[in-house]
């Protein structure tokens, strides 16, 4: 009988005591990681994930996610999704229902979403569009470089302005990004799931790491789980959370192997630099987290817990 854990990234607090709560009634990991990340996605003041994300370069909410099994390595995935508040339910429905394939994205995953009768809904919140405007409203037309900017269409003015604005973005202050929620149930299964509003003005259709396993999310019951939160393009490119899992496959702690693999994708060259982070758990339920700046935190349950703890995330900087 392995002991309940629960790990998750900064505002997974808004979800993890209720998957805690499934464990501790001998419910699944796969159940608890889904239901944590449900209550996540419905978090109306959170505008990095499901209903009141953040919109992309055209004012559309675009949704990512996936969920991972550790014993066989199970995936599944969706990404770009439209109009639908849970994506995570989405792709844990891939995985079950669709086992010939691992990843739907836009139209495709949306009939797919409707074939099984989720319910479609706005995403966009009135909250989350005033401030999408008010970011765009922040940037000056005059700021983009050679261009005769007052002889264009206003949408083509529009357009170039949003793009400016992608570059300005990053990184920003706060607490940000993608929602990661990894569990260990009764059975020692392991189970990671991520899920994401992606980054605010994206190009539509831009899908990033929460939705490919390697990158944003990885889990393998012999050496442990790890995903990802920041920029997704890093961790694309170099296979983040799988690097973790070898890592921790090769012997370093969650906290080392979160780290190293961090280091890693610091040194790839990117424009458009803003923080990775991650976190992780080995498969006796050690857990640990890395970030590129100090002060970072990842959210703890035990079995003991009554309630989410903060633990520190080891920095790079
Ligand atoms: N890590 C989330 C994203 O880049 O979309």
């Amino acid at each position: 009988m392995s002991e309940l854990l629960i790990i998750g990234s900064e505002r997974s607090e808004a979800g993890i005591p209720a998957a805690m709560e499934i464990l501790r009634r001998g419910g699944s990991a796969l159940e608890a990681v889904e239901r944590g990340l449900i209550l996540c996605e419905d978090n109306l003041a959170d505008h990095y994930v499901g209903t009141g994300g953040l919109p992309n370069a055209r004012g559309e909410v675009e949704l990512d996610a996936s969920i991972m099994v550790g014993s066989s390595r199970a995936f599944g995935a969706v990404g770009a999704v439209k109009n639908f508040p849970n994506p995570i339910s989405i792709a844990r429905a891939v995985m079950e229902k669709l086992p010939q394939h691992a990843l739907l994205v836009g139209q495709g995953a949306e009939d797919f979403a409707d074939s099984l009768g989720f319910k479609r809904a706005e995403l966009l919140t009135p909250e989350a569009k005033a401030l999408w405007l008010q970011q765009l409203k922040d940037v000056p037309v005059e700021s983009i470089e050679g261009e005769n900017t007052k002889a264009m269409t206003g949408d083509l003015r529009y357009r170039l302005a949003a793009i400016e604005l992608v570059k300005k973005f990053a990184p920003h202050e706060g607490p940000w990004g993608t929602i990661n929620i990894i569990a260990r149930d009764r059975t020692g299964e392991i189970v990671c799931g991520v899920s994401t509003s992606g980054y605010p003005y994206k190009h539509p259709g831009r899908v990033g790491d929460s939705s490919i396993p390697g990158a944003g999310n990885y889990a393998d019951i012999r050496y442990g789980a790890a995903a990802c939160t920041g920029r997704g393009e890093l961790s694309l490119r170099g296979g983040t959370a799988r690097t973790v899992v070898e890592n921790m496959r090769h012997g370093m702690s969650a906290e080392d192997a979160c780290f190293e693999a961090l280091k890693e994708a610091r040194n790839l060259p990117d424009d458009f630099r803003a923080e990775l982070r991650c976190l992780a758990i080995t498969a006796d339920g050690h857990h640990g987290g890395a970030a590129g700046m100090e002060g970072s935190t990842y959210t703890l349950m035990t079995e003991s817990s009554t309630q989410p703890e903060f633990r520190p995330r080891k920095a790079l900087l």
